[in-house]
């Protein structure tokens, strides 16, 4: 038997986290990345990509969900100091509501810090807010992160193919494993249909000033990023395929983010971006044969893609590691 080919299937944070995977537990492969967009034209890029699941964030069991996002952690903890969008982040959850809004069982224990907000700490932003965390957590800005991957792969030998992909059939012929990781993809209302998008909208403003994030209720958020880049937000609509701004959302978010930080009144609003979460119940990481092709899916990862992708990417790999082994072609 020959070397073996692979294909990966999308270039958002998940296909290349991937191929950076694949490349360590495979590395005489031919892998070639297949993605009809890249870097800045992907769902991945205009996340803040700050490291929070939802706490509804699910793998196929409690464990593998707790894993996944470990070995992201871990992962990403590498990256900090190779100048590749990975640093260091800290600020607040608020809430009115309840205690459990600013409780995060996957994130407590995991990061450095995650602890009660002091009273003093309470009330650094207008709102009376009665319940509060602070916590510390990693920052990934897929604007530098994402070209930084592309270029790591295709200098250790990768491949790049920019195509849009109809059928399986198309790749059936060129590779013995296809990961899919297409995100939302293009197949929405022929394929999966647990596959649900949820938008959002945020708005990209410079206030460099801002140096925590900060979380309020109504989904209200605020993330400072590199050059003084800040990422308000934001919204979430689900089974809403609609990809244009809004400008009741953009007027509402702004409201929301100026009520709790005032100082981003004088902010120069920098642009509006918009992008579709690809949400499924439990994020899909599973082998699967189509004729001769094994497929490996990795996707569905909703509103934490940015935080989860090396966690799912290095359970894919096992996967396709174990797959192969079954088939005797190792
Ligand atoms: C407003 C907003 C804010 C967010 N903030 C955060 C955050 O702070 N932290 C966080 O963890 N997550 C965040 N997310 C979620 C995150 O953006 C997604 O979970 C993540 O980007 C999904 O990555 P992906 O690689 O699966 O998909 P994508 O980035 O969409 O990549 C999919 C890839 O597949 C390719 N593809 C698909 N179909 C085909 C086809 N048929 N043929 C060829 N190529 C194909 C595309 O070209 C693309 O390269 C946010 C999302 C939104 C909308
Ligand atoms: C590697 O993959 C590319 C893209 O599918 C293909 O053109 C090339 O022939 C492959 N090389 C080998 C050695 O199989
Ligand atoms: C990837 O998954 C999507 C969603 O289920 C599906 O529509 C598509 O056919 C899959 N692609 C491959 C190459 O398996
Ligand atoms: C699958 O592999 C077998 C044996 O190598 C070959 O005869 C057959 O044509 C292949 N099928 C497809 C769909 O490529």
């Amino acid at each position: 038997m020959g070397i073996l080919n692979i294909g990966v299937l999308g270039a958002g944070v998940v296909g290349l986290t991937s191929t950076l995977q694949l490349l360590d537990k495979f590395p005489n492969c031919n892998i070639t990345i297949i993605a009809d967009k890249f870097n800045q034209d992907t769902t991945s890029d205009g996340a803040a990509g700050i490291f929070r699941p939802g706490t509804s964030f699910s793998g196929p069991s409690p464990e593998i969900t707790r894993q996944w996002l470990v070995d992201s952690y871990d992962w990403y903890s590498e990256l900090l100091n190779d100048n590749c969008g990975v640093s260091p982040v800290s600020g607040y959850i608020f809430s009115s509501t309840s205690l459990q809004l600013v409780k995060n069982h996957l994130l407590e224990g995991l990061v450095p810090v995650y602890r009660p907000a002091r009273s003093d700490e309470l009330s650094l932003c207008p709102g009376g807010w009665k319940y509060g965390s602070y916590f510390e957590t990693l920052l990934i800005e897929c604007r530098a992160f994402l070209p930084w991957a592309l270029h790591r792969a295709q200098s250790r030998g990768v491949s790049v193919v920019r195509q849009h992909v109809d059928s399986l059939d198309q790749l059936q012929s060129q590779y013995d494993v296809v990961l899919n990781c297409s995100g939302l993809g293009s197949k929405l209302l022929l394929g999966d249909h647990k596959l649900v998008p949820i938008r959002g909208q945020v708005i990209k403003v410079r206030a460099p000033w801002v140096k925590h994030f900060y979380y309020a209720d109504y989904d209200t958020y605020i993330i400072p990023g590199s050059g003084g880049v800040v990422t308000l937000g934001g919204s979430r609509h689900y089974d809403s395929h609609h990809t244009e701004a809004c400008g009741h959302d953009a007027a509402a978010i702004r409201e929301r983010c100026l009520a709790l930080v005032p100082s981003l009144a004088t902010a120069t609003t920098l642009g509006t971006w918009t992008g579709l979460r690809p949400h499924r119940d439990t994020v899909r990481v599973q082998a699967e044969r189509v004729g001769n092709l094994t497929v490996i899916h990795n996707y569905g990862h909703g509103g934490y893609g940015v935080t989860a992708a090396p966690g799912t990417a290095k359970y894919a790999v096992h996967l396709l590691q174990h797959t192969l082994m079954g088939n005797c072609k190792l």
